[in-house]
């Protein structure tokens, strides 16, 4: 189903130039979102979830094939018990509603991460959402759960020297593309720009390898107010950023 290029009020340049291939999402401010209105984190975690849904088929209209979106670091484990197994009680739900939902747009889901510690339930619905939207083609919406990338390099490494300890793999053979294909990402392409909403500006362990040469987009928004009209806001700017990757 083609669903992009869909006429809407606000018709900036992002919809003449082709849109990024891959947009990073560090979705911050759920707390300070909440805290404003009096109410508990969770409700800030819960309007996210909706705004992830929103603009996953906005990106999704607009062109974009792969959105890789934070949703719970390595370090978020150090969060009081209760907020943690909230938000995994919540991720847990929308795996199982993202597969009906955004299943209708031709969304593909995977999730990007470590495993170890997390439960039999989340892992199951992780499996079931992977399977049930693999052959599905227009975009690719990577959820980083329990996602650390220093946590990444350091299993790529490991596994690297388990090959070179068993023989498999000569030194001289790794380069930037083995240790590439040992991440995650492997088979995804690096951002073309990362956002983060909130007014905080730092990647908090997030694609260290991957954003090496990513454009980078902040906005003072909390991640539950973030529209389709900042999306293109953040595309627009991209547009005008001149990527050398190095050279001159
Ligand atoms: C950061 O905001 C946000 C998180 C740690 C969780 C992000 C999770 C969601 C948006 C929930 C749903 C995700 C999916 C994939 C369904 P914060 O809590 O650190 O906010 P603060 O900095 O204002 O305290």
């Amino acid at each position: 189903m083609r669903f992009w290029r869909k006429k809407t009020a606000y018709e900036p340049a992002a919809e003449q130039l082709s849109p990024p291939e891959h947009i990073a999402i560090i979705m911050d401010g759920n707390g300070r979102w909440a805290k404003k209105r009096g109410l508990p984190r969770t409700a800030g975690h819960k309007a996210g979830a909706k705004t992830l849904e929103h603009i996953t088929r906005a990106a999704g209209r607009m062109g974009v094939r792969y959105l890789t979106v934070y949703a719970f670091s390595t370090e978020n484990w150090k969060r009081p018990a209760e907020e943690v197994s909230e938000l995994m009680k919540l991720l847990g739900t929308y795996l199982d509603d993202y597969r009906n939902l955004i299943g209708e747009d031709d969304i593909r889901i995977r999730v990007i991460g470590s495993r170890e510690g997390l439960s039999v339930d989340i892992l199951e619905k992780i499996d079931r959402v992977e399977q049930a939207t693999a052959d599905r083609k227009s975009l690719t919406l990577n959820i980083a759960l329990n996602y650390g990338g220093r946590e990444e390099i350091t299993a790529a490494v490991r596994r690297i020297a388990t090959e070179v300890a068993g023989g498999r793999l000569e030194c001289a053979q790794i380069d930037q593309t083995m240790v590439g294909a040992h991440l995650y990402t492997a088979d995804i392409p690096d951002p073309d720009l990362v956002i983060r909403p909130s007014g905080e500006q730092r990647l908090s362990n997030f694609l260290l390898w991957q954003c090496a040469y990513s454009e980078f987009w902040y906005s003072d928004v909390n991640w539950p107010d973030f529209t389709e009209q900042d999306l293109r806001r953040a595309i627009d700017d991209y547009h005008k950023r001149n990527r050398r990757f190095g050279g001159v």
